[in-house]
């Protein structure tokens, strides 16, 4: 692999005396599409946060196009200007327009002019589908059009890589599909993303790469076929079938419970 786009070395993350990240070594080829599945708790968000420096990590190095994101010297200003980062909750504001959503961060961080600003968010508006709502403001949108109003605001800040925290969760059902196309012709473009989600058809039809993450290290990472396809670990396996059926996780683990207890000699 040529210079990874996002490369994490040796990463450790503690909040007090809790080690959350406990040694991540991640590579991330240009135009390499990963998804980060895991269970609630097992570090996912803080290894993304840690990527553009929301969070500072313990131990451990983060390089982002080549460059030391945790370089102590490092500007972090212009790291940031190539990482998009996408959250589970839009955090559009509420006050501004489509188009002034978009527009108002490349004059203020990129020191665009206005209409250099308003060009490039209507060709970001075009890519995701919204031209047509360019003056409507945030609350007149469903949750999914404002999502894809946030990827496109990423976007207008020309990124080298995107991060994605569950980007879908806290959508209605009806409203993911079309998040998810957006992204996935995102990741048809050539893009460099790293994606925290439990949507396993799209990790399935669109990741280049599955991590499975569990107790703050990566446990599992390989092509989906693999990973979700065919998990080596145990604790893959029983988290995905949790999550496939949280149902039938439960009866499994009843099952291999007493089969465990039978499997014990008498005494
Ligand atoms: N700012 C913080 N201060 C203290 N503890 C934190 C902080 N952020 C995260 N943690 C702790 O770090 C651990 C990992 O959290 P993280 O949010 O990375 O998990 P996650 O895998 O993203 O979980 P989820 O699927 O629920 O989003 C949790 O135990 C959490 O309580
Ligand atoms: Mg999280």
């Amino acid at each position: 692999m040529s210079t990874p786009e996002i490369d994490v070395r040796g990463l450790h993350k503690s909040f007090g005396d809790n080690e959350v990240l406990r040694g991540i070594d991640l590579e991330i080829g240009s135009g390499e599409v990963v998804c980060v599945i895991g269970p609630s708790g097992s570090g996912k968000s803080t290894l993304l946060r840690c990527v553009n420096l929301l969070e500072e990590p313990t131990k451990g190095q983060v390089f982002v196009a080549g460059a030391e994101v945790t370089d102590p010297d490092v500007d972090i200003d212009a790291v940031r200007r190539r990482i998009g980062m996408v959250f589970q909750q839009f955090n559009l504001f509420p006050h501004l327009s489509v188009t002034d959503n978009l527009t108002l961060p490349q004059r203020r961080v990129l020191g665009r002019d206005k209409a250099q600003a308003a060009e490039v968010a209507a060709d970001n508006l075009r890519r995701v589908g919204l031209s047509e709502k360019a003056e409507a403001y945030p609350a007149s949108l469903s949750g999914g059009q404002q999502q894809r109003v946030a990827i496109a605001r990423a976007l207008a800040m020309g990124p080298q890589v995107m991060l994605f925290d569950e980007p879908t969760s806290a959508l209605d059902p009806e409203l993911v599909g079309d998040v998810l196309a957006v992204m996935r012709r995102l990741a048809d473009e050539g893009m460099t993303m790293m994606v925290v989600t439990h949507e396993m058809t799209f990790a399935r039809e669109v990741a280049d790469r599955v991590v499975f993450m569990d107790g703050g290290v990566i446990v599992e990472d390989g092509t989906p076929e693999q990973v979700i396809g065919n998990p080596r670990h145990e604790r893959t396996r029983h988290f995905l079938s949790r999550l496939l059926d949280p149902a039938m996780a439960d009866v499994e683990e009843e099952i291999s419970d007493q089969v465990g207890k039978s499997e014990q000699p008498p005494n």
